[in-house]
C-alpha cells in the first residue's frame, strides 16, 4: 500500500467525526485533499467551511462546499488537518505547505483537531523535518541569526511566499526535546509570524492510515 492510500484511508476515516450542521475547519496539504474529496460526498451534513489555505478554498469551492470568513464564525466543532511530523504525544510539526499561520488561528479556535497522517509521520521525537518557521520579509537574516544561537540551521524557502505575504525559514538539525518550550521560544523572537510546532495546541485525535488500517491516538 502506497502512503498516499493511506494518506486516503485516514482522511475517509476522519468523516467519523463529522458534528451535526454546522462549520468545519479544513487545513491544507494532500491528506486533506484526500479528505475534501471524501466530504463532497457528505456535504449536505455541514453548513460550510473554513479554510487554511487558498489552495483548500479553491478545491472546497470545486466540490461545491461553501468557504466563509473565520471572522464570521463563532465556533468549530472539528479542524481537520494533516501533519508532516506527529508524536506519540499528539505534537506535530506542520507547514511543508506553508500554510502553518492560518492553520494554527484555525487549530486555535476548533474544539478538537483531528489529524490524519500516514504512518511515515508517526516519529519518536520531533524534527528530523525541518522546522517551517514563518517571518516577516525583512527580518528574515535576523530570524535566522538567532534561529543559529538556538542551535538550528536555517534555509530561505526560495520563491515561496505565504498567503500573508511572508516568507518561510526551514530550521534543520533543531533536537527537539521540549516541543512546547521551543515553540514558545521561536514564537516570541521579533519579526516571526509564527513555527510550524504545534505542541501547546497540539492534536486532539491522531488518524493513522497504515497497511494494517486505520490506528488512533487520543490525546
Ligand atoms: C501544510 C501542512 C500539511 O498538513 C503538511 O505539510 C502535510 O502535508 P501532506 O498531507 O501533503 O503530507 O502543514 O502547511
Amino acid at each position: 500500500m502506497t502512503s498516499d492510500d493511506q494518506k486516503r484511508l485516514a482522511a475517509e476515516a476522519a468523516l467519523a467525526f463529522l458534528p451535526e450542521g454546522g462549520v468545519i475547519g479544513v487545513g491544507t496539504g494532500s491528506t486533506v485533499n484526500h479528505f475534501i474529496r471524501a466530504l463532497a460526498t457528505r456535504r449536505d451534513a455541514i453548513t460550510g467551511a473554513v479554510s487554511s489555505s487558498e489552495q483548500s478554498t479553491k478545491l472546497l469551492q470545486s466540490v461545491g462546499i461553501e468557504v466563509l470568513d473565520l471572522n464570521e464564525v463563532a465556533e468549530l466543532a472539528i479542524y481537520v488537518d494533516g501533519a508532516d511530523e506527529a508524536t506519540q504525544t499528539l505534537s506535530l510539526i506542520k507547514g511543508g505547505g506553508a500554510a502553518l499561520t492560518r492553520e494554527k488561528i484555525v487549530a486555535a479556535v476548533a474544539q478538537r483537531f483531528i489529524c490524519i497522517v500516514d504512518e511515515s509521520k508517526l516519529v519518536p521525537q520531533l524534527g528530523a523535518f525541518p522546522l517551517p518557521v514563518e517571518v516577516i520579509p525583512m527580518a528574515r537574516s535576523f530570524v535566522a541569526r538567532e534561529l543559529v544561537k538556538l542551535g538550528g540551521h536555517p534555509v530561505y524557502r526560495q520563491g515561496v511566499i505565504t498567503d500573508n505575504g511572508n516568507v518561510i525559514l526551514d530550521v534543520h538539525g533543531l533536537s527537539i526535546t521540549d516541543p512546547e518550550s521551543l515553540e514558545t521560544t521561536i514564537t516570541m523572537l521579533t519579526g516571526v509570524v509564527t513555527c510550524g510546532l504545534f505542541a501547546r495546541r497540539g492534536a486532539d485525535v491522531l488518524i493513522i492510515g497504515t497497511p494494517r488500517g486505520v490506528e488512533r491516538l487520543d490525546r
